[in-house]
């Protein structure tokens, strides 16, 4: 089966912003996360993997999990070119299916709001994470739509605040959340339109 994600991994990594917001997120987790060559890392919906390679040298191994077959064949490329012997690509939906694996840390950037069910998804992310571990998120706040355009059936960005108060039922705790990057998108009356992301991390 084909995803909408598919269609687009082979030119992923030509478009600026995509690498421009994972250099952002990557520096400021680099800044607010103890990372050091012991964790086991999970990048969810890691796409062609930019957040990872970024992150790579600095935590034990990654795997990259995505559920678009293509997104998975870049992935799988650009390891073998750049002999990235600890990060490994694996194609899984955690929306449909149960993994065993455990983490230090899981995270993720610009997957939740294609995530339907949140509060499951982040049951799950609770069990994969060892004791201690740390989630980190980076998605959009609430945005009218223009962001994905016409058709789009996610979520139109996230309030964290909202986010916090589920994963504390969630049983995590230590929420915190801040701007650290914005989208510039250029309208067609010549102004620019920014959708900010935010970075959001919590404990287990
Ligand atoms: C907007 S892209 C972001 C890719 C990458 N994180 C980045 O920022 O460059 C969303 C990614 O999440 C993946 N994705 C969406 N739903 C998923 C799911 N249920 N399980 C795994 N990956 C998913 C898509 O295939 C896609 O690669």
């Amino acid at each position: 089966m084909t995803n909408n994600f598919d269609d687009v991994a082979g030119t992923w990594d030509e478009n600026p912003i995509h690498l421009e917001r994972s250099q952002a997120i990557a520096q400021r987790m680099m800044e607010i996360l103890t990372l050091n060559k012991d964790m086991d890392v999970l990048e969810y919906g890691a796409g062609t993997g930019i957040l990872s390679f970024l992150l790579s040298e600095k935590v034990g191994h990654i795997t990259m999990m995505d559920n678009s077959k293509e997104m998975v064949r870049v992935m799988e490329g650009k390891v073998l070119d750049r002999n990235a012997m600890n990060l490994f690509p694996v194609c899984f939906n955690l929306e449909e299916e149960v993994s065993d694996q455990s983490f230090d840390l899981i995270f993720n950037q610009m997957v939740l709001h294609h995530i339907h069910d949140i509060k499951a998804i982040f049951e799950k992310f609770h069990k994969m994470l060892l004791p201690g571990g740390t989630l980190a998120i980076a998605d959009l706040y609430p945005e009218d739509g223009s962001f994905h355009g016409e058709g789009f059936d996610g979520h139109l960005g996230f309030y964290p605040e909202q986010l916090e108060s589920m994963l504390l039922t969630t049983g995590f705790r230590k929420v915190s959340y801040e701007e650290c990057y914005e989208v510039k998108r250029a309208t067609a009356d010549g102004s620019n339109k920014l959708y900010p992301i935010f970075l959001l991390t919590a404990s287990k």
